[in-house]
């Protein structure tokens, strides 16, 4: 059961313990960022922006990418943050030039990629490609980059690429760490400042390795557009929660917000979540084709700011009653960042008392409630809310 505001207080000592598990969260990972493989410097904060995959699939061309760099200035998202314009698997032809390099599919991109790099910067964008640690990519439309390394990261450079997602088909069996290490040094050597998102599935813990040569890596399979995919993936980055950190991050895969697969409310927790767990805000819906709705929640400044703290520490799970669940991260300023979400198919009451969540129990504080955009004042103990099935409510508490 749930606890009401006596037992916040009278366990409050106890489950201080819990608060320093929240405050240490960034301490599982072996190395300062500066000391590892991809000190680029690169995503201090989760990299944001969209790519192509989760909504069109192998389904791109030029004219599409332009649309979609057109409207996430024109509708505000690119101010919001959303930078990076990525193109997934099927963007190249199917072998390699005369030179062994890398090309496009000239009927789907006649303009080449140096120009849409242009196109993409004279928006104020950020231009991302998608490359394989292995034969082929995943489609099997495309050469890997296993042994043309080099190559490649040299080819994604003069083209202007600032984020390389790199994929794990066609792999051959071998480590993976060898192969993600391989196209990370070629990326430093390339000299620009390229974010490397490492695309392995979870596989062979990742994320205890990751960090030494990825500004991100995933953490589990392909989402789907499903409530059950999608709460799988939170709760498998979850597990990694200390590993991710300012450089290096979690990845639970594109959001799905806005594809038409999931409710409002479901769509409106992946994203409290995603931005909690300071997950890569990847959009992966149709930009111009967005509706209002969906442009509510990923336009969400507060939520986004959540996600974009500069504290950098993944929010975690830290209470769960069945399907009742607390999770909650620190923020910049002894803040913290509190989702209570009800994952059941009943209404029921969701209560975080202010041990659960890392707060000292005997302070008042501001709520603010993120989605509502109101606040209420001098609340103490502990917050609940009443929440229809698979809602959740977003807040920043802030000690008085
Ligand atoms: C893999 C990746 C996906 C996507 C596809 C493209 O499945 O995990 O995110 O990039 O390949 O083929």
């Amino acid at each position: 059961m749930y606890m009401g505001d006596s037992s916040c207080l009278s366990l409050a000592v106890g489950l201080m313990v819990l608060c320093v598990r929240l405050v240490s969260a960034a301490g599982g990972r072996s190395m300062m960022r500066g000391e590892t493989l991809l000190a680029n410097g690169l995503g201090r904060t989760p990299p944001m922006g969209w790519s192509s995959w989760n909504h069109f699939g192998c389904n791109i061309q030029e004219k599409l990418i332009k649309e979609t760099a057109d409207a996430m200035v024109s509708r505000g998202l690119a101010k919001l943050g959303y930078k990076y314009i990525n193109l997934d698997d099927c963007w190249g032809a199917s072998s390699r030039d005369t030179h062994g390099r890398l090309v496009p599919n000239a009927t789907k991109f006649p303009s080449g990629m140096k120009a849409l790099g242009h196109y993409l910067h004279s928006k104020g964008l950020k231009f991302g490609l998608y490359a394989d640690a292995g034969t082929r990519t995943c489609t099997g439309t495309m050469p890997g980059s296993l042994d043309h390394e080099g190559k490649d990261a040299q080819t994604f450079a003069s083209w202007g690429v600032d984020y390389l997602k790199y994929d794990n088909c066609d792999n051959n069996g071998i480590n993976p760490e060898d192969r993600y290490k391989k196209m990370s040094e070629a990326l430093l050597r390339t000299g620009r400042l390229i974010f490397f998102s490492i695309c392995e599935w979870g596989k062979e813990m990742v994320a205890t390795w990751g960090n030494d040569m990825a500004n991100s890596w995933r953490t589990s399979g392909d989402i789907r557009d499903s409530w059950d995919s999608m709460v799988l993936r939170a709760d498998r980055n979850d597990e990694w929660a200390s590993y991710a950190g300012p450089g290096g991050w979690n990845d639970p895969d594109m959001l799905e917000v806005g594809n038409g697969g999931m409710t409002l409310e479901e769509y409106r927790s992946h994203f409290s979540i995603w931005a909690l767990a300071k997950a890569p805000l990847i959009i992966g819906c149709s930009i111009p084709k967005m509706t209002n709705d969906t442009y509510e929640i990923l336009s969400n400044e507060e939520v986004i700011a959540v996600n974009q703290d500069l504290l950098g520490v993944q929010g975690k799970k830290v209470k769960k009653d069945g399907h009742l669940e607390v999770w909650a991260g620190p923020l910049h300023d002894n803040k913290v960042a509190v989702v209570l979400w009800n994952r059941g198919s009943k209404k029921a009451t969701v209560t975080a008392c202010w041990s659960d969540v890392g707060l000292d129990p005997t302070v008042a504080v501001k709520a603010r409630d993120l989605w509502t955009h109101s606040s209420r004042y001098a609340l103490r103990h502990q917050l609940s809310a009443h929440l229809d099935p698979h809602a959740s409510k977003m807040y920043i508490l802030s000690p008085l």
